[in-house]
């Protein structure tokens, strides 16, 4: 396995839409893991292939705190959502940065593993969250566009400085 560099805002690759995965193959599989242990590393709750510049819709997440309940979901589509969720958000594409944005508080998931198995998944609080913030990524969306420009054009500005600082 390794350990991928994750793209950070307002870097444009993070704008290209995933294509569906068609083939269950090896080079998936390991995919898979290295999105997970990206994220184990990095430390996050989730991480779409679109963060480490591969444009196909796999995502990771593991919202437990025991970091023992991975999901890795290809191909994900929300089948049903309910409800409304103000939980705050971050990613690691954008760090240091946390906002709420207007999320479904549960959403019924269908995907498949890296094996190529279906399944439908049942998510509620951070978990449904964690993965409609995922699927955005699939599709070209950070969260921070979510929010105001003003609060946007702040994001950039603190993470510029946050990138003067590192250099
Ligand atoms: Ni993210």
């Amino acid at each position: 396995m390794s350990i991928l560099n994750i793209l950070r805002y307002p870097d444009a690759r993070l704008h290209k839409v995933a294509a569906p995965v068609t083939v269950f193959d090896a080079p998936l599989k390991k995919l898979a893991l290295d999105l997970a242990e990206t994220m184990y590393a990095a430390p996050g709750v989730g991480l779409a292939a679109s963060q480490v510049d591969v444009h196909k819709q796999v995502i990771v997440v593991d919202v437990s705190e025991r970091r023992d309940s991975l999901i890795t979901l290809v191909n994900p589509e929300i089948i049903e959502r309910s409800g409304e969720s103000d939980i705050e958000e971050g990613c690691l594409s954008v760090p240091g940065i946390y906002d709420t944005v207007p999320r479904a508080e549960r959403v019924k998931v269908r995907a498949w593993d890296a094996n190529g198995n279906s399944f439908t998944l049942e998510a509620q609080g951070l978990l449904a969250v964690c993965i409609q913030h995922e699927m955005d990524h699939l599709k070209g969306k950070v969260f921070v566009e979510y929010l105001s420009q003003l609060k946007q054009t702040r994001v950039r500005a603190r993470l510029a400085k946050q990138l003067r600082k590192s250099a």
